[in-house]
């Protein structure tokens, strides 16, 4: 099965890629390298005895994303590239949503376009705010997290 890793240069895609080659599946790496190294590629090599393909570029690129997709006859999608510092996202909130919201939709857009139908988003426990016990489960409200501290008091002063 050929995947589409995006962001599958940082840190939680790359340790998807090396798990996806140990499993009999070809992980194609589709990062614009905003926080990774090309390096990261080398190393994946090096654990695995086998070269990912990688691709530089960014999911708010759709025909970017239909030619990969389409070159490299790919099944299903691992979405991880995004931004996910939850202070910065505080004071960059519209290149956030930017990066994050409209880099999903134009991803779900290229998928429909060249026909792929799987996808796994890689979401964040931080949607749970501060959780009342851990596990935490999909069941549990979601909530924001506080960029300054424990206590989400500052939804109210903001
Ligand atoms: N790190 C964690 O503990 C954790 C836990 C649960 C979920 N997540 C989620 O998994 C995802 C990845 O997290 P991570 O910790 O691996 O972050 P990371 O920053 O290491 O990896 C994200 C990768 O996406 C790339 N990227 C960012 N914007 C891009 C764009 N527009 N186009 C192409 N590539 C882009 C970056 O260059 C980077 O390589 C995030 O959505 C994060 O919220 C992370």
């Amino acid at each position: 099965m050929n995947v589409l890793v995006t962001g599958g240069a940082g840190y939680i895609g790359s340790h998807t890629c090396v798990q996806l080659i140990e499993a009999g599946m070809t992980p194609i790496i589709f990062d614009n390298l905003y926080n990774a190294k090309s390096a990261v590629i080398d190393r994946i090599e090096k654990i695995t005895s086998n070269r990912p393909v990688f691709v530089k570029g960014d999911v708010r690129d759709k025909q970017a994303l239909v030619d990969v997709m389409t070159n490299h006859n790919v099944d299903a999608v691992i979405h991880f590239a995004g931004l996910k510092a939850v202070g910065e996202s505080v004071e960059k909130p519209l290149e956030y949503y930017d990066n994050n919201v409209n880099g999903t939709l134009v991803l779900a857009d290229a998928m429909r376009e060249a026909g792929v139908k799987h996808i796994v988003f890689s979401s964040s426990a931080t949607v749970y705010g501060d959780p009342a016990s851990v596990p935490i489960t999909e069941s549990f409200p979601t909530s924001a997290t506080n960029p300054y501290g424990r206590s989400n008091s500052w939804l109210k002063n903001v």
